[in-house]
């Protein structure tokens, strides 16, 4: 009697599974018969009760309908779910009158835009790019660029201090050091771009973090000619043919002698205006000859090499080439200030 009503409870299923149009009513079907609440269950935890003689055949029966409506049950789930899909597709059109979103796409900070093409120009003449740590200790960032712990100089490179002996770098000249060391005697020839810190109020001219590029050369036979003629081609490239550049005596203490660089100002052409408050020029570096104290702490033979360096500010030359009035305009992300750059990256 239990076989027949198996016989009855498969053919039921089937036949529902059958009926079953859309994905959820066969769940309700799988539901039926073959959760744990499920007649199917329920008879397959009666085997126990069962004589022993009958159990094998009915467990197996149990089995082969349970099989069955299972079987039946994925085949038509993936007919459904294709016919569904297929359904999906055939009502789901794009509107293309509707008018699409607009996107605002920003643009490169122009900070950015020259600082690679200030890299770009350097590296066009030669130069490799080097790198250092912004946390730099009193030695790099001090002792080995000839300013030992009580020089004046320490005055207006106050800084953010870790410890005693650890700092934000106040400048990328340990860059030179460290290139230095890394060369071991050998020529050089690098820039570094990075990020150096300060102790400074935030104005429009200062900021307590802005960014510089160093350049260091080191051969036989360098002299200042060849810093003047590789800053007076910076200059050009960067600020346009017609200007000119001209070396005013300053004091660094890892330079001797040491300069200060002016380019001829493109407001006036060098006649004199309100942008170069009437000298017809405006500074842009500092630079000078590598001092032997430099050279031989740092491994170089001050008979043998010489060498010039240069420390160039990124935002100085970014304001200037872009009229920009506020040095914090670079550090905001104003799209306003952002957006009228946007030709340029
Ligand atoms: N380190 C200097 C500063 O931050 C800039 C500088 C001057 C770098 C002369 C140099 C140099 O390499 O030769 O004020």
């Amino acid at each position: 009697m239990e076989n027949n009503n198996l016989l009855e409870l498969k053919q039921k299923a089937l036949q529902e599974i059958e009926q079953a149009s859309s994905s959820d009513a066969l769940n309700a079907v799988r539901n039926t018969y073959l959760s744990k609440k499920s007649e199917l269950s329920s008879l397959t935890s009666k085997i126990g009760t069962l004589p022993p003689e009958e159990r094998k055949s009915f467990g197996a029966a149990l089995t082969e309908v349970r099989v069955a409506i299972t079987s039946a049950i994925e085949e038509k789930a993936a007919f459904l779910k294709n016919k569904e899909l297929d359904e999906r597709l055939s009502k789901e059109t794009i509107d293309i009158s509707l008018p699409g979103h607009s996107y605002n796409l920003g643009g490169r900070n122009p900070f950015y835009v020259i600082r690679d093409e200030m890299i770009q120009i350097f590296l066009g003449m030669g130069f490799e790019v080097a790198d250092g740590p912004e946390v730099e200790t009193d030695l790099y960032n001090f002792e080995l660029l000839n300013i030992p712990k009580d020089h004046p100089a320490r005055d207006m490179q106050d800084t953010f201090y870790i410890n005693e002996n650890e700092l934000l770098r106040t400048h990328t000249s340990p860059v030179q050091a460290r290139t230095m060391e890394a060369k071991k005697g050998a020529p050089v020839r690098i820039i570094c771009p990075g990020k150096t810190y300060r102790r400074d109020d935030d104005d429009a001219t200062h900021s307590h973090q802005f960014s510089q590029i160093e350049g260091l050369v080191i051969d036989k036979g360098i002299n200042i000619g060849h810093l003047k003629a590789t800053l007076e081609l910076f200059a050009k490239k960067m600020f346009g043919e017609k200007r000119e550049i001209r070396l005013r005596s300053s004091y660094f203490p890892f330079t001797e002698p040491s300069v200060e660089v002016d380019i001829t100002c493109a407001n006036c052409g060098g006649k004199g205006c309100n942008m170069c408050k009437g000298t017809g020029y405006i500074e842009i570096l500092g630079g000078g000859m590598v001092h032997p104290n430099v050279l031989k702490m740092n491994g170089y033979d001050p008979e043998e090499y010489s060498g010039f360096a240069f420390g160039i500010g990124i935002e100085r030359v970014a304001i200037l080439r872009y009229g920009i009035d506020d040095i914090r305009k670079f550090y905001q992300n104003d799209i306003r200030f952002l957006k009228q750059f946007k030709k340029m990256s």
